[in-house]
């Protein structure tokens, strides 16, 4: 007795769905690798196109943030010496440091290591990154400690009209 026959393999390959849920109609193997193919198929193109469309669509981001050139931040004294605040440039995180001789000076947030926003910590004066510990100089946004391989990229900051305007330096 042949269980390979191909009158019992047509009969199994009309009706694929008896693979799952019907007990009395097995799965043949060639209805199992289909389905199986299928499978890999589908999470092939779900992997290829996927990566496609969000680069499409961040790009979209980028190209306003780089259209953005300058960013009003207030008066002067809305931000006390030694003291920070994180601020959008753009669609981009952004931080301003006002030092204690009451200098600004502004950087990018993006932590220079994987991404994450930094943030001005007021009891060590230091910015600092919560995602590994990375550590800048909140004056010149040098990195000096943690995994951080360069400095954050700095903004050019002016007084104009009693407004500081952040802009790209
Ligand atoms: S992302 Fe900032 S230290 Fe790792």
């Amino acid at each position: 007795m042949n269980d390979h026959s191909p009158q019992t393999d047509s009969h199994q390959d009309e009706a694929p769905s008896a693979c799952s849920l019907n007990p009395d109609k097995p799965c043949s193997r060639r209805t199992f690798i289909k389905g199986a193919l299928a499978g890999v198929g589908v999470l092939w193109t779900g992997m290829t196109i996927y990566p496609i469309i969000k680069y499409l669509g961040s790009s979209g981001g980028s190209e306003e943030a780089e259209q953005i050139s300058s960013v009003s931040l207030g008066a002067p004294d809305t931000l006390a010496p030694s003291t920070a605040k994180n601020f959008k440039f753009g669609s981009q995180p952004a931080i301003i440091y006002r030092d204690a001789a009451g200098e600004f000076h502004a950087f990018s947030a993006v932590c220079t290591h994987l991404g994450c926003t930094v943030q001005y910590k007021e009891d060590k004066q230091k910015i600092y990154c919560a995602c590994h510990g990375g550590t800048y100089e909140p004056a010149t946004g040098k990195n000096i400690a943690g995994p951080p391989p360069k400095p954050l990229k700095a903004l050019a900051v002016a007084v104009v009209k009693n407004e500081i305007v952040v802009s790209r330096a």
